[in-house]
């Protein structure tokens, strides 16, 4: 299985199927790759912010995608016309050959439209098992139960916001590993602009304290990772 980081929070999980996470690629400074070049079969959004809703319409729109999203996102989703499965905390979205697992994650969630900022309810983050269960916390602080994600679904791989500012920073991201345990952790959401401009060696540096266990694979934008 081959997950690359697109830049921000938006990766490529490539196993079973195609799933794209938090596509935010047009107005990023690190993308990749622009919106119009990705294909997909499954679009994750964490949450309705800019950065994470992305061009995630845009690219449904073209390719056909399934987006998977909470309940009042995926209401919204629908009435852009585009195939969506709203889904609930704890709960699992069987979509094609990957199972998709709603886990929490404490931040705020919008949708900005023309004229209209509106909630999008809760923001959530992702157990994707497309061959190998991967967790991406979407934006998040460092909360308790991330031991239990840990234990129940055993994340493979873990994709954890270490940027600060708008979300855990590399000390808090680092106490989150240690209570994932996953076999692998990918530091994201740090570099794009300045207030969110950690250093991920600091965080590989924390992690090698706290959880000397779990490998740190710090990927540019672009790379990609084989597990
Ligand atoms: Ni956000
Ligand atoms: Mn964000």
């Amino acid at each position: 299985m081959k997950i690359t980081w697109l830049g921000h929070a938006a990766f490529l999980i490539e196993g079973r199927d195609r799933v794209l996470v938090d596509p935010f690629l047009t107005g990023n400074p690190k993308a990749s790759v622009s919106y119009d070049e990705i294909d997909c079969d499954i679009i994750c959004v964490t949450h309705g912010h800019a950065d994470h809703l992305g061009d995630a319409l845009d690219i449904s729109r073209r390719t056909g995608a399934m987006i998977a999203s909470i309940v009042e996102m995926s209401m919204y989703i629908e009435r852009c016309d585009l195939k969506s499965v709203g889904f609930n905390l704890g709960g699992t979205a069987h979509i094609r050959g990957t199972d998709i697992t709603m886990v929490p994650a404490f931040h705020s969630s919008s949708i900005g439209a023309p004229g209209l900022e509106f909630s999008a309810a809760m923001p959530v983050g992702f157990v994707i098992d497309s061959g190998k269960p991967v967790y991406h916390a979407g934006d998040t602080c460092v909360f308790g139960d991330m031991k239990l994600i840990g234990e129940m679904y055993m994340p493979e791989v873990a994709l954890l916001p270490t940027g600060g500012f708008f979300t855990m920073d590399p000390k808090q991201a680092a106490l989150a590993t240690s209570l994932i345990k996953p076999k692998v952790v990918v530091p994201m959401h740090y570099g794009t602009w300045d207030p969110i401009d950690s250093d991920p060696k600091e965080f590989e540096r924390l992690v090698n304290e706290a959880a000397p266990d779990v490998k740190v694979t710090i990927l540019e934008p672009g790379q990609s990772l084989e597990v």
